[in-house]
């Protein structure tokens, strides 16, 4: 069958990577894509905010299933404008209704619906612009650190955790005075959690689902989780703590309602669902909901899926996933990204990348690049590419990635050098 992607970071190439192996799929279109993705298929020119635009896509071109990378067009609906057309109503669309993508793109909604199904996550209270009185008295009962969530998608950055009540109860006022724009005229301000973070992947139709590899994702610049937040600089998988006494409760206590809770509430979800959650001395519990695979993490979770993904997707849509089961690598998949100098704040683009030298079992992923005319590979986004390597163990797995990442070039090139190594750690 025809399949298009939607999206152009890493986690489209990881995803464009996995359905090109497939026998399922005949053609593969990547809607923009990136140079890493045109080795795997065609991408294509297509606004994919535009759903008309995408639609006709669709149907010029014989679409039979769109897979949506980013949160984005389904926080936007697009989901629910293939549904609502007749013509592109038998059209396998990978991702949850507008409404049910209201886990991520609305806090507040998300911890409603976490309090109806008694999924452990941290107490929280929702403000807007006539409650801030009660906001900075609610603020006032907490202990520090204090923690501000933008309630609609800010582009990451809409989290703000401060250790002074007076710098939190400033936030609080900027926020809801349109910090983040719409964004924030409603946040939500909860318990700080203390723990290790772990990203677990869920694929749902709905009614039943499938666990897939979890991973860990390095989310700050600097080494030792130092510096200004990014989109993810490093990820590993599997995760030595989340171990089966630990995805058990992960699975019980949050995987199982959440599902049910979909089930119930008759919300309309054939897609991933990414659970962030924390790791508070053995017991998860959950920060946030993305309904999407998250990036880097991808990275490392979908090389190591050895099942044929097209199939994995089908039973997604049609509502069968009870009569699937996904076969994992065993071995560790270790991710590390390599980006432009100066991100996550001002970089430069159009530096010329030079790749040096495949190597067995390491895959770069693409993640901002694009050809010159003449047909050079340019840096072309904040996060540039990334290694990802597998291994029968983590140290070895790290080493090959490490190896690779150093035999590519280019002027201003970063990376960490410390990912996986608290695991290492914690591992003695
Ligand atoms: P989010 O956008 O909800 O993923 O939050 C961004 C980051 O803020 C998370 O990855 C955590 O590192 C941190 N964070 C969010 N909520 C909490 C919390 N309740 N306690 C501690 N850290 C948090
Ligand atoms: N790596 C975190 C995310 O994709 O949101």
């Amino acid at each position: 069958m025809n399949i298009l992607l939607l999206g152009s970071g890493g986690r489209e190439h990881a995803i464009a990577y996995k359905l090109a192996q497939s026998e399922r799929c005949s053609h593969l279109f990547i809607a923009p894509g990136n140079a890493g993705t045109a080795a795997l298929g065609e991408n294509v020119d297509l606004d994919i905010m535009d759903f008309a635009a995408v639609g006709e896509f669709v149907q010029n071109n014989q679409v039979e299933m769109l897979v949506v990378g980013p949160e984005a067009p389904l926080v936007e609906g697009i989901v629910d404008y293939f549904k609502e057309n007749p013509s592109l109503r038998q059209v396998h669309v990978i991702g949850p209704s507008k409404y049910g993508a209201k886990l991520e793109g609305s806090k507040d909604f998300a911890k409603a619906f976490m309090m109806r199904h008694n999924i452990p996550t941290a107490a929280y209270r929702t403000f807007d612009r006539d409650s801030l009185g009660e906001g900075l008295r609610f603020l006032e009962t907490l202990k520090g650190p204090y923690v501000l969530k933008a309630d609609g998608l800010a582009a990451g950055k809409g989290v703000l955790i401060d250790d002074d009540l007076e710098v939190a109860k400033q936030h609080l006022s900027e926020m809801l005075d349109g910090k983040f724009g719409n964004a924030s005229s409603h946040v939500v301000i909860e318990e700080y959690l203390s723990g290790i973070e772990l990203s677990v992947f869920v694929l749902t139709d709905g009614s039943h689902y499938l666990l897939l590899p979890s991973a860990k994702d390095y989310k700050r610049i600097g080494e030792g989780d130092s510096g200004l937040n990014t989109g993810g600089m490093g990820s590993i998988s599997p995760v030595p703590f989340a171990n089966k006494e630990f995805m058990k409760k992960v699975e019980d206590r949050i995987v199982k309602p959440t599902v049910r809770g979909l089930r119930e509430e008759k919300i309309d979800y054939h897609g991933f669902v990414f659970v962030g959650l924390m790791n508070c001395g053995g017991d998860p519990y959950v920060i946030e909901y993305n309904v999407r695979m998250g990036d880097p993490e991808t990275e490392s979770v979908f090389p190591r899926i050895k099942s044929d993904v097209v199939e994995m997707l089908m039973h997604a849509s049609r509502g069968t996933l009870d009569r699937y089961s996904v076969t994992v690598d065993q071995r560790t998949a270790a991710c590390v990204m390599m980006v432009a100098g100066g991100y996550p704040e001002s970089y430069k683009k159009g530096d010329v990348i030079n790749l040096g030298t495949e190597t067995k079992d390491v895959i770069l992923f693409h993640c901002g690049t694009k050809k010159s005319p003449e047909g050079a590979l340019l840096t072309n986004g904040g996060r540039v590419i990334c290694a990802t390597a597998l291994s029968d163990s983590m140290p070895e797995a790290l080493l090959k990635s490490y190896n690779r990442v150093n035999d590519i070039t280019w002027d201003g090139k970063y990376y960490r050098r410390d990912i996986g190594q608290d695991l290492l750690k914690m591992m003695i």
